[in-house]
Protein backbone atom coordinates (compact mmCIF):
# COMPACT_ATOMS: atom_id res chain seq x y z
CA UNK A 1 0.00 0.00 0.00
CA UNK A 2 1.43 3.43 -1.17
CA UNK A 3 0.78 6.69 0.30
CA UNK A 4 1.46 10.45 -0.77
CA UNK A 5 1.73 13.42 1.66
CA UNK A 6 0.77 17.34 0.86
CA UNK A 7 1.77 20.08 2.89
CA UNK A 8 0.47 23.72 2.95
CA UNK A 9 1.24 25.97 6.04
CA UNK A 10 3.81 26.62 8.69
CA UNK A 11 6.30 24.59 10.21
CA UNK A 12 4.28 23.24 12.19
CA UNK A 13 2.80 21.30 9.67
CA UNK A 14 5.56 20.34 8.30
CA UNK A 15 6.60 18.66 11.57
CA UNK A 16 2.94 16.95 11.68
CA UNK A 17 2.96 15.58 8.13
CA UNK A 18 6.35 14.16 9.24
CA UNK A 19 4.79 12.49 12.33
CA UNK A 20 1.96 10.96 10.50
CA UNK A 21 4.43 9.89 7.30
CA UNK A 22 6.65 7.73 10.20
CA UNK A 23 2.78 6.18 11.56
CA UNK A 24 2.48 5.25 7.68
CA UNK A 25 5.92 3.84 7.61
CA UNK A 26 5.51 1.97 11.28
CA UNK A 27 2.38 0.41 9.92
CA UNK A 28 3.93 -1.02 6.66
CA UNK A 29 2.98 2.01 4.17
CA UNK A 30 5.23 2.99 1.51
CA UNK A 31 5.86 6.65 0.76
CA UNK A 32 5.68 7.47 -2.82
CA UNK A 33 6.11 11.13 -4.11
CA UNK A 34 2.99 11.50 -6.85
CA UNK A 35 -0.84 10.97 -6.43
CA UNK A 36 -0.47 8.76 -9.60
CA UNK A 37 1.60 6.13 -7.70
CA UNK A 38 -1.05 6.25 -4.63
CA UNK A 39 -3.77 4.67 -2.56
CA UNK A 40 -3.98 6.52 -0.25
CA UNK A 41 -3.33 11.03 -0.38
CA UNK A 42 -3.12 12.77 2.35
CA UNK A 43 -3.60 16.62 2.69
CA UNK A 44 -2.63 18.64 5.40
CA UNK A 45 -3.96 21.79 5.48
CA UNK A 46 -3.60 25.38 6.68
CA UNK A 47 -6.59 27.79 7.07
CA UNK A 48 -4.58 30.77 8.12
CA UNK A 49 -5.44 32.69 5.07
CA UNK A 50 -7.92 32.59 2.20
CA UNK A 51 -5.32 31.24 -0.66
CA UNK A 52 -4.67 27.87 1.18
CA UNK A 53 -7.65 27.25 1.83
CA UNK A 54 -8.67 27.58 -1.84
CA UNK A 55 -5.59 25.82 -2.76
CA UNK A 56 -7.09 22.73 -0.57
CA UNK A 57 -10.35 23.02 -2.25
CA UNK A 58 -9.01 22.85 -5.97
CA UNK A 59 -6.91 20.36 -4.92
CA UNK A 60 -10.08 17.86 -3.18
CA UNK A 61 -11.92 18.15 -6.61
CA UNK A 62 -8.79 16.95 -8.58
CA UNK A 63 -8.59 14.18 -5.81
CA UNK A 64 -12.29 13.53 -6.01
CA UNK A 65 -11.87 12.55 -9.72
CA UNK A 66 -9.07 10.42 -8.93
CA UNK A 67 -11.50 8.50 -6.18
CA UNK A 68 -13.81 8.19 -8.83
CA UNK A 69 -11.89 6.78 -11.82
CA UNK A 70 -9.78 4.42 -9.82
CA UNK A 71 -10.67 4.09 -6.01
CA UNK A 72 -8.37 6.36 -4.36
CA UNK A 73 -8.45 6.79 -0.14
CA UNK A 74 -8.38 10.36 0.40
CA UNK A 75 -7.39 12.02 3.49
CA UNK A 76 -7.31 15.35 5.14
CA UNK A 77 -5.74 16.41 8.23
CA UNK A 78 -4.37 20.07 9.92
CA UNK A 79 -6.48 23.45 10.59
CA UNK A 80 -8.82 23.39 8.22
CA UNK A 81 -9.85 20.11 8.99
CA UNK A 82 -10.80 21.28 12.49
CA UNK A 83 -13.43 24.00 10.84
CA UNK A 84 -16.88 23.16 9.84
CA UNK A 85 -15.38 25.14 6.09
CA UNK A 86 -13.17 22.30 6.09
CA UNK A 87 -15.80 19.01 7.17
CA UNK A 88 -18.47 20.81 4.24
CA UNK A 89 -15.58 20.53 1.78
CA UNK A 90 -14.46 17.10 2.99
CA UNK A 91 -18.00 15.88 2.59
CA UNK A 92 -18.35 17.40 -0.43
CA UNK A 93 -15.08 15.91 -1.86
CA UNK A 94 -15.72 12.45 -0.79
CA UNK A 95 -13.03 12.61 1.51
CA UNK A 96 -12.48 9.15 3.88
CA UNK A 97 -10.46 9.72 7.15
CA UNK A 98 -10.31 13.80 8.60
CA UNK A 99 -8.29 14.22 11.37
CA UNK A 100 -8.29 17.36 13.22
CA UNK A 101 -4.74 18.75 14.55
CA UNK A 102 -5.09 16.84 17.69
CA UNK A 103 -5.96 13.60 16.47
CA UNK A 104 -3.08 12.90 14.43
CA UNK A 105 -2.40 9.57 16.30
CA UNK A 106 -5.67 7.93 15.63
CA UNK A 107 -4.28 7.61 11.87
CA UNK A 108 -3.97 3.71 12.71
CA UNK A 109 -7.29 3.00 14.25
CA UNK A 110 -8.90 5.64 10.75
CA UNK A 111 -6.94 2.88 8.42
CA UNK A 112 -8.09 -0.21 10.13
CA UNK A 113 -12.12 1.40 9.69
CA UNK A 114 -13.11 0.12 6.52
CA UNK A 115 -15.37 3.27 6.92
CA UNK A 116 -15.78 7.04 6.71
CA UNK A 117 -13.43 8.08 9.81
CA UNK A 118 -13.34 11.78 11.17
CA UNK A 119 -11.58 12.42 14.54
CA UNK A 120 -11.71 16.08 15.58
CA UNK A 121 -10.67 14.98 19.67
CA UNK A 122 -7.00 16.40 21.19
CA UNK A 123 -5.65 13.75 21.70
CA UNK A 124 -2.59 13.88 24.91
CA UNK A 125 -0.85 10.96 23.45
CA UNK A 126 -0.04 13.54 20.07
CA UNK A 127 2.24 14.65 22.35
CA UNK A 128 3.90 11.95 23.17
CA UNK A 129 4.92 10.77 19.54
CA UNK A 130 8.25 10.60 19.05
CA UNK A 131 8.51 10.59 15.50
CA UNK A 132 11.89 8.93 14.16
CA UNK A 133 15.22 11.23 12.83
CA UNK A 134 14.35 12.25 9.39
CA UNK A 135 16.34 9.97 7.20
CA UNK A 136 19.89 12.08 5.96
CA UNK A 137 18.51 15.43 7.36
CA UNK A 138 20.94 18.12 8.83
CA UNK A 139 18.63 20.05 9.94
CA UNK A 140 14.90 19.55 12.08
CA UNK A 141 11.96 20.78 13.94
CA UNK A 142 10.82 19.57 17.46
CA UNK A 143 7.25 20.76 18.81
CA UNK A 144 7.94 21.81 22.33
CA UNK A 145 4.16 23.39 22.60
CA UNK A 146 1.03 22.88 20.79
CA UNK A 147 -2.11 25.69 20.51
CA UNK A 148 -2.39 28.81 21.33
CA UNK A 149 -3.92 30.95 24.49
CA UNK A 150 -4.00 34.17 22.54
CA UNK A 151 -7.20 35.71 20.96
CA UNK A 152 -5.64 37.95 17.86
CA UNK A 153 -9.15 38.85 16.60
CA UNK A 154 -8.19 37.79 13.09
CA UNK A 155 -6.23 34.06 13.69
CA UNK A 156 -8.29 31.39 12.88
CA UNK A 157 -5.14 29.09 15.23
CA UNK A 158 -6.85 29.30 18.37
CA UNK A 159 -9.90 27.63 17.17
CA UNK A 160 -8.06 24.76 14.65
CA UNK A 161 -5.23 24.03 17.73
CA UNK A 162 -7.12 24.86 20.90
CA UNK A 163 -5.46 26.01 24.04
CA UNK A 164 -1.42 25.64 24.96
CA UNK A 165 -0.16 22.08 25.54
CA UNK A 166 3.41 22.10 26.54
CA UNK A 167 5.23 18.26 25.89
CA UNK A 168 7.17 16.94 28.67
CA UNK A 169 10.50 18.16 28.78
CA UNK A 170 11.70 14.55 28.97
CA UNK A 171 10.56 13.68 25.49
CA UNK A 172 11.88 16.94 24.10
CA UNK A 173 15.45 15.92 24.86
CA UNK A 174 14.45 12.23 24.01
CA UNK A 175 13.53 13.72 20.70
CA UNK A 176 16.70 16.10 20.34
CA UNK A 177 19.62 13.59 21.30
CA UNK A 178 17.85 10.75 19.18
CA UNK A 179 18.67 13.88 15.54
CA UNK A 180 21.50 14.39 17.23
CA UNK A 181 22.76 10.57 17.10
CA UNK A 182 21.71 11.08 13.44
CA UNK A 183 23.88 13.84 12.61
CA UNK A 184 21.14 16.89 12.79
CA UNK A 185 23.36 20.02 13.53
CA UNK A 186 20.52 21.91 13.84
CA UNK A 187 16.95 21.70 15.58
CA UNK A 188 14.46 24.39 15.59
CA UNK A 189 11.89 24.08 18.75
CA UNK A 190 8.62 24.90 17.42
CA UNK A 191 5.26 26.03 18.62
CA UNK A 192 2.85 28.91 18.21
CA UNK A 193 3.59 30.73 20.90
CA UNK A 194 7.22 29.10 22.41
CA UNK A 195 7.50 31.55 24.75
CA UNK A 196 4.68 30.15 26.96
CA UNK A 197 6.52 26.97 27.48
CA UNK A 198 5.94 24.91 30.60
CA UNK A 199 2.98 26.93 32.33
CA UNK A 200 0.07 25.55 31.78
CA UNK A 201 2.17 21.99 33.76
CA UNK A 202 3.34 22.52 37.00
CA UNK A 203 7.33 21.48 37.16
CA UNK A 204 7.91 22.21 34.05
CA UNK A 205 10.97 24.45 32.80
CA UNK A 206 10.07 27.79 31.41
CA UNK A 207 10.89 28.43 27.86
CA UNK A 208 14.09 30.06 29.23
CA UNK A 209 15.55 27.07 30.96
CA UNK A 210 14.10 24.83 28.60
CA UNK A 211 16.58 26.64 26.23
CA UNK A 212 19.61 26.67 28.23
CA UNK A 213 19.08 22.47 28.57
CA UNK A 214 18.49 22.13 25.04
CA UNK A 215 21.59 24.98 24.36
CA UNK A 216 23.87 22.58 26.01
CA UNK A 217 23.07 19.03 24.55
CA UNK A 218 25.83 19.75 21.72
CA UNK A 219 23.74 20.45 18.80
CA UNK A 220 25.36 22.89 17.21
CA UNK A 221 22.83 25.33 16.38
CA UNK A 222 19.14 26.00 17.84
CA UNK A 223 16.20 27.67 16.74
CA UNK A 224 13.06 28.45 18.03
CA UNK A 225 9.62 29.82 16.17
CA UNK A 226 7.54 31.60 17.02
CA UNK A 227 7.48 33.96 19.88
CA UNK A 228 5.00 36.93 21.06
CA UNK A 229 5.74 39.97 22.38
CA UNK A 230 3.93 39.70 25.17
CA UNK A 231 5.87 36.57 26.39
CA UNK A 232 9.33 37.47 25.37
CA UNK A 233 10.67 38.05 28.44
CA UNK A 234 14.00 39.45 29.68
CA UNK A 235 15.06 36.05 31.32
CA UNK A 236 14.91 34.87 27.58
CA UNK A 237 16.89 37.33 26.22
CA UNK A 238 19.76 36.55 28.83
CA UNK A 239 19.39 33.08 28.03
CA UNK A 240 19.92 33.23 24.37
CA UNK A 241 22.83 35.81 25.31
CA UNK A 242 24.50 33.29 27.57
CA UNK A 243 23.64 30.29 25.51
CA UNK A 244 26.35 29.57 22.68
CA UNK A 245 24.46 27.27 20.56
CA UNK A 246 21.22 29.41 19.90
CA UNK A 247 21.20 31.19 16.76
CA UNK A 248 20.32 35.05 17.31
CA UNK A 249 17.88 35.07 15.25
CA UNK A 250 14.98 36.53 16.78
CA UNK A 251 11.03 36.19 14.97
CA UNK A 252 8.80 38.54 17.00
CA UNK A 253 5.57 39.12 15.35
CA UNK A 254 4.42 42.60 15.68
CA UNK A 255 1.35 42.59 12.98
CA UNK A 256 1.14 46.51 12.93
CA UNK A 257 2.85 49.64 14.14
CA UNK A 258 -0.30 51.50 15.03
CA UNK A 259 -1.44 51.10 18.40
CA UNK A 260 -5.19 51.74 17.69
CA UNK A 261 -4.58 48.83 15.34
CA UNK A 262 -3.06 46.53 17.88
CA UNK A 263 -6.12 47.28 20.18
CA UNK A 264 -8.38 46.01 17.62
CA UNK A 265 -6.63 43.33 16.87
CA UNK A 266 -6.54 42.17 20.55
CA UNK A 267 -2.25 41.95 20.33
CA UNK A 268 -2.30 42.64 24.65
CA UNK A 269 0.44 44.89 23.96
CA UNK A 270 1.16 48.58 22.40
CA UNK A 271 4.15 49.93 19.93
CA UNK A 272 5.59 51.00 23.13
CA UNK A 273 6.19 47.51 24.51
CA UNK A 274 7.41 46.07 21.71
CA UNK A 275 10.02 49.00 20.60
CA UNK A 276 11.15 48.52 24.39
CA UNK A 277 11.81 44.75 23.83
CA UNK A 278 13.63 45.44 20.27
CA UNK A 279 15.49 47.58 22.57
CA UNK A 280 16.58 45.32 25.14
CA UNK A 281 17.25 42.50 22.90
CA UNK A 282 19.36 44.53 20.65
CA UNK A 283 21.52 45.42 24.10
CA UNK A 284 21.48 42.30 24.97
CA UNK A 285 22.62 41.06 22.06
CA UNK A 286 24.01 43.47 19.42
CA UNK A 287 24.17 41.03 16.43
CA UNK A 288 21.03 39.87 16.73
CA UNK A 289 18.73 39.27 13.22
CA UNK A 290 15.25 40.57 13.52
CA UNK A 291 12.15 39.37 11.71
CA UNK A 292 8.85 40.14 11.96
CA UNK A 293 4.90 39.45 10.72
CA UNK A 294 2.90 42.21 9.35
CA UNK A 295 -0.41 42.31 8.51
CA UNK A 296 -1.72 45.00 6.30
CA UNK A 297 -5.06 46.39 5.84
CA UNK A 298 -6.66 45.05 8.93
CA UNK A 299 -10.60 46.15 8.91
CA UNK A 300 -10.46 49.94 9.80
CA UNK A 301 -6.87 50.71 9.65
CA UNK A 302 -6.49 54.48 8.20
CA UNK A 303 -3.48 55.58 5.92
CA UNK A 304 -2.08 57.01 9.13
CA UNK A 305 -2.27 53.43 11.30
CA UNK A 306 -0.32 52.39 8.16
CA UNK A 307 2.39 55.27 8.33
CA UNK A 308 2.44 54.63 11.82
CA UNK A 309 3.77 50.25 10.60
CA UNK A 310 5.89 51.88 7.88
CA UNK A 311 7.45 54.53 11.03
CA UNK A 312 8.01 50.65 13.08
CA UNK A 313 9.31 49.10 10.52
CA UNK A 314 12.48 52.34 10.26
CA UNK A 315 12.50 52.60 14.10
CA UNK A 316 13.63 48.31 13.88
CA UNK A 317 15.10 48.19 10.71
CA UNK A 318 14.53 44.72 10.47
CA UNK A 319 16.59 42.09 8.64
CA UNK A 320 13.40 40.43 7.15
CA UNK A 321 9.87 40.61 7.51
CA UNK A 322 6.92 38.01 6.37
CA UNK A 323 4.25 40.04 5.51
CA UNK A 324 0.63 39.37 4.81
CA UNK A 325 -2.10 40.83 3.70
CA UNK A 326 -5.36 40.59 6.04
CA UNK A 327 -7.76 37.88 4.95
CA UNK A 328 -10.85 37.24 6.61
CA UNK A 329 -11.52 33.82 8.32
CA UNK A 330 -15.01 33.05 9.44
CA UNK A 331 -15.10 31.99 12.78
CA UNK A 332 -12.81 34.96 13.90
CA UNK A 333 -13.57 38.03 16.14
CA UNK A 334 -12.54 40.35 13.45
CA UNK A 335 -14.58 38.46 10.16
CA UNK A 336 -17.83 38.89 12.57
CA UNK A 337 -17.33 42.28 13.98
CA UNK A 338 -15.74 44.16 11.33
CA UNK A 339 -15.79 45.08 7.49
CA UNK A 340 -12.88 44.30 5.10
CA UNK A 341 -11.28 47.09 3.47
CA UNK A 342 -11.29 47.45 -0.61
CA UNK A 343 -8.78 44.65 -1.91
CA UNK A 344 -7.45 47.65 -4.05
CA UNK A 345 -6.18 49.83 -0.69
CA UNK A 346 -4.90 46.43 0.83
CA UNK A 347 -2.37 45.27 -2.70
CA UNK A 348 -1.03 48.82 -2.43
CA UNK A 349 -0.28 49.05 1.36
CA UNK A 350 1.33 45.61 0.57
CA UNK A 351 3.23 47.08 -2.25
CA UNK A 352 4.61 50.08 -0.22
CA UNK A 353 5.63 47.51 2.85
CA UNK A 354 7.53 45.43 0.39
CA UNK A 355 9.45 48.25 -1.15
CA UNK A 356 10.49 48.97 3.02
CA UNK A 357 11.21 45.86 3.86
CA UNK A 358 13.47 45.51 0.40
CA UNK A 359 15.48 48.70 1.03
CA UNK A 360 15.97 47.21 4.57
CA UNK A 361 16.83 43.56 3.95
CA UNK A 362 19.57 45.59 1.52
CA UNK A 363 20.85 47.55 3.98
CA UNK A 364 21.00 45.17 6.63
CA UNK A 365 22.59 42.07 3.91
CA UNK A 366 25.72 44.65 3.02
CA UNK A 367 26.29 45.06 6.82
CA UNK A 368 27.66 41.06 6.67
CA UNK A 369 29.98 41.40 3.04
CA UNK A 370 33.61 41.25 4.64
CA UNK A 371 32.60 39.00 7.38
CA UNK A 372 32.37 35.34 8.37
CA UNK A 373 29.32 33.33 9.12
CA UNK A 374 28.41 29.58 9.64
CA UNK A 375 26.69 28.92 7.05
CA UNK A 376 24.68 24.92 7.09
CA UNK A 377 25.27 24.18 3.23
CA UNK A 378 21.72 22.13 2.49
CA UNK A 379 21.69 20.87 -1.61
CA UNK A 380 22.16 22.86 -4.81
CA UNK A 381 21.12 26.28 -5.14
CA UNK A 382 18.97 27.33 -8.29
CA UNK A 383 21.54 29.33 -9.56
CA UNK A 384 24.02 27.24 -11.41
CA UNK A 385 26.87 26.25 -9.97
CA UNK A 386 26.32 27.24 -6.37
CA UNK A 387 25.02 25.26 -3.53
CA UNK A 388 22.66 27.09 -0.77
CA UNK A 389 22.91 26.92 2.81
CA UNK A 390 21.32 29.36 5.56
CA UNK A 391 23.62 31.06 8.48
CA UNK A 392 22.95 31.79 12.03
CA UNK A 393 20.87 34.70 11.38
CA UNK A 394 18.87 32.63 8.58
CA UNK A 395 19.93 34.55 5.46
CA UNK A 396 20.18 32.41 2.56
CA UNK A 397 23.68 32.04 1.71
CA UNK A 398 25.37 30.93 -2.19
CA UNK A 399 28.52 29.28 -2.29
CA UNK A 400 30.22 27.56 -5.54
CA UNK A 401 29.31 24.10 -5.42
CA UNK A 402 33.20 23.27 -5.78
CA UNK A 403 34.05 24.59 -2.38
CA UNK A 404 31.47 22.81 -0.40
CA UNK A 405 31.27 19.10 -1.72
CA UNK A 406 29.36 17.58 1.11
CA UNK A 407 26.28 19.18 3.25
CA UNK A 408 27.33 20.60 6.36
CA UNK A 409 28.29 23.49 8.64
CA UNK A 410 31.05 25.50 6.73
CA UNK A 411 32.74 28.86 7.43
CA UNK A 412 32.22 31.61 4.92
CA UNK A 413 33.44 34.81 4.22
CA UNK A 414 30.42 37.12 2.41
CA UNK A 415 31.54 38.86 -0.44
CA UNK A 416 28.62 40.36 -1.71
CA UNK A 417 24.99 41.06 -1.32
CA UNK A 418 21.60 41.56 -3.17
CA UNK A 419 17.95 42.14 -0.91
CA UNK A 420 17.40 38.64 -0.78
CA UNK A 421 20.68 36.68 -0.69
CA UNK A 422 24.45 36.84 0.61
CA UNK A 423 27.05 35.70 -1.31
CA UNK A 424 30.07 34.29 -0.10
CA UNK A 425 33.73 31.88 -0.81
CA UNK A 426 34.13 29.57 2.15
CA UNK A 427 37.21 29.61 4.13
CA UNK A 428 37.29 26.92 6.33
CA UNK A 429 34.76 23.50 7.30
CA UNK A 430 33.71 23.39 10.83
CA UNK A 431 32.53 19.60 11.65
CA UNK A 432 31.33 18.45 7.75
CA UNK A 433 28.16 16.19 8.68
CA UNK A 434 29.38 12.59 6.91
CA UNK A 435 26.50 12.80 4.83
CA UNK A 436 27.93 11.75 0.95
CA UNK A 437 26.56 13.32 -2.74
CA UNK A 438 24.32 13.35 -4.31
CA UNK A 439 22.63 16.10 -2.47
CA UNK A 440 20.10 15.03 0.01
CA UNK A 441 15.97 16.52 -0.76
CA UNK A 442 14.24 19.08 1.02
N1 LIG B 1 -4.97 37.38 7.57
C1 LIG B 1 -3.70 37.65 7.21
N2 LIG B 1 -2.64 37.21 7.90
C2 LIG B 1 -2.87 36.44 8.98
N3 LIG B 1 -2.03 35.86 9.86
C3 LIG B 1 -2.76 35.19 10.76
N4 LIG B 1 -4.07 35.33 10.50
C4 LIG B 1 -4.17 36.11 9.39
C5 LIG B 1 -5.25 36.62 8.64
N5 LIG B 1 -6.52 36.37 8.98
C6 LIG B 1 -0.58 36.03 9.78
C7 LIG B 1 -0.03 36.69 11.04
C8 LIG B 1 0.66 35.55 11.74
C9 LIG B 1 1.13 34.70 10.56
C10 LIG B 1 1.47 33.31 10.88
O1 LIG B 1 0.03 34.75 9.68
O2 LIG B 1 0.89 37.68 10.65
O3 LIG B 1 1.74 35.98 12.54
FE1 LIG C 1 -2.69 33.77 16.11
FE2 LIG C 1 -1.93 35.43 17.96
FE3 LIG C 1 -1.83 32.85 18.46
FE4 LIG C 1 -0.12 33.89 16.73
S1 LIG C 1 -0.24 34.32 18.89
S2 LIG C 1 -1.31 32.07 16.47
S3 LIG C 1 -1.30 35.46 15.80
S4 LIG C 1 -3.66 34.04 18.10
Amino acid sequence: MRAHIITYGCQMNEYDSHLVASELVSLGWELVDSVEEADFVLVNTCAVRGKPVEKVRSLLGQLRKEKERRGLLIGMMGCLAQLDEGQQMAKKFGVDVLLGPGALTSLPEALKANERFWDLTFREDVLDYIPPPPKGALSAHVTIIRGCNHHCTYCIVPTTRGPEVSRHPDLILKEIELLKQAGVVEVTLLGQNVNSYGKDQPGFPSFAELLRMVGGMGIPRVRFLTSHPVNFTDDIIEAIAETPAICRYIHLPVQSGSDRVLRRMAREYRRAHYLERIRKIREALPDAVLSTDIIVGFPGETEEDFQETLSLYDEVGYDQAYMFIYSPRPGTPAYKHFQDLPREVKVERLMRLIEKQKEWSYRRNLEWVGKTVEVLVRGEAKEEGFVQGHDRGNHPVLVPASQAPVPGLYQVEIKQATPHLLFGEVVGAKAPAPIPCPWPRG
